[in-house]
């Protein structure tokens, strides 16, 4: 399964993601855990080494180094190399997971935008087509990095809302952009709901039979955070393991 993670900054959308890849892991699968948010901490969230993190060359500067590597070799130059061995050779392993991180999106003016997007492209291509691995997907808001070809390949797209009126701002913001890519599976997962009045606000702010789940706020969570306990004691862990059994083990994503 292919699963990207969107919605505003600061309401859990890494703290989601990270919960998935363990859950992923934790069954078995091989996942790839991919940092596409230009806000970078899923690696940090999932207890990987901040000093091997910050050595990792992001995919979109990947191309230049694939050049550079081959540069003087008077071998062909290969600059469309198998990308399933770049996923390979570039990510941080740990048990099941092994972690990628994007970078953002090169804009129109930079020299060779054009050509590192498009290999960004082909990256995640072959990430959602090619690998029989899971996928997490941790995106902006904006999940820029999402074209109307690769998009098809998301199986899953969770825009974590917070009952905040600016939070379902965004994730209807979020719909609309995942709309126009054709991602028909958009579904909203509240998050830090303290009271039942707050859930009942966000059902009442976003369309009905959009809501794949509620998730508690969780002080757990924040002791998490700083690296204090383990994510399979933690409500919301469990919450969301509730929720992917709920999909894997026969109900499959809730249809609209
Ligand atoms: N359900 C929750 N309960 C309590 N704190 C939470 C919950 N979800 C996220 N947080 C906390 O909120 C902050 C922002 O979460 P984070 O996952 O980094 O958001 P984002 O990736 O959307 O910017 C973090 O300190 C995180 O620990
Ligand atoms: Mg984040």
């Amino acid at each position: 399964m292919k699963i990207a993670v969107s919605g505003k900054g600061g309401v859990g959308k890494t703290t989601v993601a990270a919960s998935l890849v363990d859950y992923f892991a934790r069954r078995g699968n091989g996942v790839y855990a991919v940092d596409a948010d230009p806000d970078a901490s899923l690696g940090i969230t999932l207890g990987l080494d901040p000093r091997v993190i910050e050595e990792q060359v992001p995919l979109i500067d990947m191309k230049e180094v694939i050049e550079e590597k081959n540069k003087g070799g008077g071998a062909l130059v290969d600059l469309n190399p198998n990308t399933e061995d770049v996923l390979e050779e570039y990510s941080i392993n740990r048990g099941n997971i092994s972690f990628l991180r994007m970078g953002g999106v090169k804009q129109g003016g930079t020299a060779c935008y054009c050509k590192e997007n498009a290999f960004l492209q082909s990256i995640l291509n072959s990430l959602f087509y090619d690998t029989d691995k899971t996928v997490v997907l941790d995106m902006s808001a904006g999940i820029e990095h999402l074209t109307r070809g690769t998009s098809r390949g998301v199986d899953l797209m969770l825009a974590v809302t917070e009952p905040s009126l600016t939070s379902v701002k965004t994730s209807l913001l979020v719909q609309n952009l995942a709309n126009e890519l054709g991602i028909k599976q958009l579904y909203f997962l509240g998050n830090k709901i303290r009271e039942e009045q707050e859930a009942g606000f966000l059902k009442e702010s976003l369309p009905e039979g959009t809501f794949i789940g509620m998730l508690p706020f969780d002080a757990e969570v924040l002791s998490l955070a700083r690296g204090e306990a383990c994510h399979e004691s933690s409500l919301l862990h469990k919450q969301i393991e509730k929720i992917m059994e709920n999909i894997l083990g026969g109900e499959g994503i809730p249809q609209k």
